[in-house]
């Protein structure tokens, strides 16, 4: 692979293999400022990020817990405890949120691509410094109580957490299809 391609050939590492250090306050600000160079039609910007590290995580976990509990009043304890943990795996999240604008010019699928697009900028920018991360979703990230509990607006979707840290594991390359099964010459 020509080196240069290098950086932009990530993949996950799991949340729970992300330790110390996670990038700090002005290795993450550098991050999502490439996270902004996402293409966006109309230069609408059409999202925001929602840093939370150390003791705020188990804010986080606690809304996940009365998360759950609000969908699944009869969930089990395994469960639970489960949800409780997910936030305390890595030691930064970000919270990726879409911020969906009126506009007859550019459809909502449009700016969900955008804020997607800076999401993927976050993991490829973080690779690029030698953190490792995952873009995670499930229940929670779709749940109008912690969409509340982050102070999302009605117009505010979660696109994504991305947890952030050192990868604590030698996670190996991800096996890939060979391109060529998805790629056609039309002629
Ligand atoms: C929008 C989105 C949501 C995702 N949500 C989850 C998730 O909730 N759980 C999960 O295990 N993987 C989820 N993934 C996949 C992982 O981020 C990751 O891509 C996958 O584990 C494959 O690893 P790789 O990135 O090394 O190819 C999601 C990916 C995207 C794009």
């Amino acid at each position: 692979m020509n080196p240069a391609l290098k950086n932009l050939n990530r993949f996950s590492t799991p949340a729970k293999a992300l330790g110390e250090p996670a990038p700090d306050d002005s290795q993450l600000e550098q991050i999502l400022q490439v996270a902004m160079s996402a293409p966006d039609h109309g230069r609408l910007y059409p999202y925001r990020f929602i840093s939370i590290r150390g003791d705020a995580r188990y804010r986080l976990s606690e809304i996940f817990v009365q998360a759950t509990m609000r969908r699944e009043p009869e969930v089990e304890a395994t469960y639970l405890a489960k949800q409780r943990e997910k936030p305390l795996r890595s030691p930064l999240i970000v919270v990726v949120v879409a911020t969906l604008i009126e506009s007859e010019k550019i459809p909502e699928i449009e700016q969900m691509l955008c804020a997607g697009a800076a999401a993927h900028n976050i993991l490829l920018a973080s690779n690029a410094l030698g953190f490792g991360s995952i873009w995670l979703t499930g229940a929670n990230a779709y749940d109008d109580y912690v969409c509340g509990e982050l102070g999302l607006a009605e117009n505010e979707r979660i696109v994504g957490f991305i947890f952030l840290g050192t990868p604590e594991l030698d996670i190996p390359p991800r096996e890939l299809p060979p391109v060529g099964d998805y790629l056609s010459s039309w002629e």
